[in-house]
């Protein structure tokens, strides 16, 4: 698995801004380079705890801060990036095989995440030692 951190980049999505507030819709494969088959959010993220902590090996995902701010830690094996998501018009691609790690959670944070594939176990690589031997 070939797949680096500089793949992982970060998409624009639209936004209809009026005076009631701003809509930003994803429709389609109109500006994700996957089809969504799930969608799921972390959010009442107490004060200092970290999610993640793991590689997919198929999953492809687009990671939106829907609310306040968060950082994303991505990690190919070989090197690593640091991304602080902090607009919900933005989202970071992250492509198969990249070991990722989300904190510094703001408070009230929601994590939005539309992903390729639906839930699958066996697509995860929690250990990152087999992460590493298996790139
Ligand atoms: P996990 O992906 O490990 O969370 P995070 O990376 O945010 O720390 O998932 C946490 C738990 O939720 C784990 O027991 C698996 C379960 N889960 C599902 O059942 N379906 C899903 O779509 C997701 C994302 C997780």
């Amino acid at each position: 698995m070939k797949s680096s951190v500089y793949e992982c980049v970060i998409l624009p999505l639209n936004k209809i801004h009026n005076r009631a507030g701003n809509i930003t819709i994803v429709e389609g494969q109109e500006n994700l380079p996957f089809a969504v088959k799930r969608i799921y959010y972390l959010y009442d993220i107490p004060g200092g705890e970290d999610r993640g902590g793991h590689a997919h090996k198929e999953l492809r995902q687009l990671i939106v801060a829907a609310s306040g701010s968060f950082d994303v830690m991505l990690d190919d094996g070989i090197n690593k990036k640091i991304v602080t998501l902090n607009r919900p018009d933005y989202g970071l691609m992250v492509v198969p095989g990249i070991w990722r790690e989300l904190m510094e959670f703001s408070s009230g944070a929601i994590c939005l995440v539309l992903a390729s594939e639906i839930y699958d176990e066996q697509d995860y690589i929690r250990d990152f030692e087999i992460f590493k031997e298996w790139k």
